[in-house]
This record gives structure tokens, C-alpha cells and sequence, in this order.
């Protein structure tokens, strides 16, 4: 397909610097708008080793209208991958207001952009969080939305979706894709770009990949009792990198309307079974504690992945071992992250 010059907004951080590798190894032209505040503009450097080729970069808040109009007006992107937001589900309960604002309001600004611009091609970054407590396994993307949704970051990716099919009604010749991605998870295998997260993780892996490097002293499963095989949580675990092709997959694929699509490897994983292959893999024991639930878990979240591999040709190659000798090489390579 042609090159094409794409606006990545958020594109210093954990998907999008992925997806920047990628956007490169397809010969498009990627240009970064990011805020830097949860990322660090090393991400960028790092992709510029891998990749051989610096992207552009801004350092903007989507939601500034100016600097984002002057942007697209000296730029003239093509296509938009909209990653911007904040995403940490515990902040967003104590913080909404904050959440619905970065979150709702970086997406009304960026499609006045395009609007004002007349750019169409547009790909967010939606997530499995939008299927609340799910109603069926596996998860289609037919499956029901917005039941049991636990919290204010789930529910601003289901109001994006909302907001973006209302646009399209609007303006039939706008081409959006939803992507909704289950659970990222590993790093680049050079081991220079990967998931930084602020403080103690909240999410699984990286918090498993700091108990393998000494960093933390021990994991602890939220809970053992539910109605799973071994009874911890059982999720859909992707390689970002998996994710990050999808990306390029998708924006091969753009026509007018909506289209959505999840982006999982369809095979449920639970807790129990990332610890035994993280183990296995780096050689390290991960002390565990099996502690309480964790409110606003499901049992079980996977997807069924056919419709991305019937219209967009794409499918996750990487399994589980792949991403936790990724994700452990960069961890161990990076102990601090990108800070020095
Ligand atoms: P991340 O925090 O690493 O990346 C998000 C980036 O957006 C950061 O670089 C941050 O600085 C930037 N940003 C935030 N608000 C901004 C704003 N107003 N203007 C400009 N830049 C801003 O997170 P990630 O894991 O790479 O997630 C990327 C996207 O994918 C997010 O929209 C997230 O909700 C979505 N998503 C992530 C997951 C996951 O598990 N990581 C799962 C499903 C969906
Ligand atoms: C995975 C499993 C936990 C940490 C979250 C968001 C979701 C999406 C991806 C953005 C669960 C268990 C975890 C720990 C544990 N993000 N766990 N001990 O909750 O599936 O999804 O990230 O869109 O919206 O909710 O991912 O990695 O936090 O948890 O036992 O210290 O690991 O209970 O079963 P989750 P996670």
C-alpha cells in the first residue's frame, strides 16, 4: 500500500512507540503528538535505533487547539492513529473528572482538527474494557458493550466509541476504525522500547516482570477463587508487537464508516499460568501471595479474534513465552525504565 504521512497521537508512550516501529518497517511517515505526561521522549530516540529513521515530533496536548491545528496545517497528515489518554483504571475512580476530560475531550478536539482539515482516515485505541462484565465468551465484537463497565477510564473508551459512530453518522465519508485491544503485554525484542509504568504497576506483567528483576518483593494474586480452571483471572494476553501490526493492518484496510474490531489472540491465560511461564522462561521464582479480589475484576475477559484475521489478514503471532522473554530482556536491561 502507499506510504502514507500519519499523526500518532500519544506515540511516545508504551503502544504507540510499537507502533511507530512498525508504521517505519511499512515505509509510512509517522509524526508524534504527545504530552509526555506519562512517557518520556527517550521512547523516541529508542525507536530511531530500531528503526533507523526519526519521526517528528511534537510536544503538544491533544487537546490544545491551536498547537494541534497548527500541526495538521503544517503536516497535511493523511491518517490519524488517536492513542492519547490516560489510562490507569484506579486513578480514573479517584480522579474522573480528569479522565472524562483528557479522555472525551482530546477526541472532540483532534476531530475538529481533521474536520477543519478535511483528514478522514481515523484508528483509536479502544480497549476489551468496553465489554464490562463480559455476556459471552469468547468476546465478538458483537458481543454486548457497556454492561458492568467498573469504572470512569472504561466508560470514557465507551463514550469515545459512542462519539466517534455519532460523527460518522454525521459525516458519512469519515473512515473510523475502533480497535479493541485486549491485553498488551511484552516489549520490542531489541529490548530498547517497552511498557515504563510510573510507580508500582497496576497491571500484571509489568508488575511480575519487577518481582523477576528483585525490584519488587513479591506478586500479589488477586484472588484464587473464581469460576475459572485454576480459579485465578484469566485474560487475553497480546504481544504489543502483535498489537502494534495490527495497527498498519488496519490502516491498509480504512473505508468509509465504522469498523471494529478486537485485537486479542483468542486463548484465555490465567494468572497462574503467566507466573509458571515467567518462571520458566527467565529462570527466576516469582514469590507469590494469593490475596483478596480486586474490586472491578472479572473472572475471565478473552476475545475471539476471527474478524481481524478474515478482513484485515492480521493475526498475533507471538504466544505467551515470546512476550515474557521480551518483556523480561527489556526490564532487565532497563531496570528504572527509560529514566537514567
Ligand atoms: P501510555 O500511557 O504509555 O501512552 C499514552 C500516551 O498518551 C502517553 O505517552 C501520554 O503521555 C500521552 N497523552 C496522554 N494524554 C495526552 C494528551 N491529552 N495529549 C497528548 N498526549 C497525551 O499508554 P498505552 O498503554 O501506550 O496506551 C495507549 C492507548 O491504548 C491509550 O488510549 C489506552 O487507553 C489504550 N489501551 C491501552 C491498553 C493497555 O493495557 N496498555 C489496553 C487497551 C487500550
Ligand atoms: C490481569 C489479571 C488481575 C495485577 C487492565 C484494564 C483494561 C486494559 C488492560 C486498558 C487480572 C490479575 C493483576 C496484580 C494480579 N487497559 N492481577 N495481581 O485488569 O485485565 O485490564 O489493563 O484499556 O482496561 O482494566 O489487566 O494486568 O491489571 O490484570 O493478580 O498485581 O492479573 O486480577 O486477573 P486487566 P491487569
Amino acid at each position: 500500500m502507499a506510504s502514507m504521512k500519519v499523526l500518532l497521537t500519544g506515540g511516545a508512550g508504551y503502544i504507540g512507540s510499537h507502533i511507530l516501529v512498525e508504521l517505519f518497517g511499512a515505509g509510512h511517515s509517522p509524526v508524534v503528538v504527545d504530552n509526555l505526561s506519562n512517557s518520556s521522549k527517550e521512547s523516541i530516540k529508542r525507536v530511531a535505533e530500531i528503526a533507523g529513521k526519526t519521526a517528528k515530533f511534537y510536544l503538544a496536548d491533544v487537546r490544545d487547539t491551536k498547537k494541534l491545528e497548527q500541526i495538521f496545517k503544517t503536516e497535511k497528515p493523511e491518517a490519524v492513529i488517536h492513542l492519547a489518554g490516560l489510562k490507569s483504571v484506579g486513578e480514573s475512580v479517584t480522579n474522573p473528572i480528569e479522565y472524562y476530560d483528557n479522555n472525551i475531550n482530546s477526541t472532540l478536539i483532534l476531530l475538529k482538527a481533521m474536520q477543519k482539515f478535511g483528514v478522514t482516515k481515523l484508528i483509536f485505541s479502544s480497549s476489551a474494557t468496553v465489554y464490562g462484565d463480559p455476556s459471552e465468551l469468547p468476546l465478538t465484537e458483537e458481543s454486548d458493550v457497556g454492561l458492568g463497565i467498573p469504572n470512569p477510564y472504561g466508560w470514557s473508551k465507551y463514550m469515545q466509541e459512542q462519539v466517534l459512530r455519532d460523527v460518522s453518522t454525521a459525516n458519512p465519508e469519515m473512515e473510523i476504525t475502533l480497535l479493541r485491544y485486549f491485553n498488551p503485554i511484552g516489549a520490542h525484542e531489541s529490548g530498547l522500547i517497552g511498557e515504563d509504568p510510573n510507580g508500582i504497576p497496576n497491571n500484571l506483567l509489568p508488575y511480575v516482570s519487577q518481582v523477576a528483576v528483585g525490584k519488587l518483593k513479591r506478586l500479589s494474586v488477586f484472588g484464587d477463587d473464581y469460576d475459572t480452571p485454576d480459579g485465578t483471572g484469566v485474560r487475553d494476553y497480546l504481544h504489543v508487537v502483535d498489537l502494534a501490526k495490527g495497527h498498519v493492518a488496519a490502516l491498509n484496510c480504512m473505508k468509509a464508516g465504522v469498523d471494529t474490531y478486537n485485537l486479542g489472540t483468542g486463548v484465555g491465560v490465567s494468572v497462574k499460568d503467566v507466573i509458571k511461564a515467567y518462571s520458566r522462561v527467565t529462570g527466576k521464582n516469582i514469590p507469590h501471595k494469593i490475596v483478596p479480589r480486586r474490586v472491578g475484576d472479572v473472572a475471565s475477559c478473552y476475545a475471539s479474534a476471527k474478524k481481524a484475521k478474515k478482513l484485515l489478514k492480521w493475526e498475533a503471532k507471538r504466544g505467551l513465552v515470546e512476550a515474557c522473554v521480551d518483556s523480561y530482556y527489556w526490564q532487565s536491561k532497563n531496570p528504572n525504565g527509560y529514566k537514567k
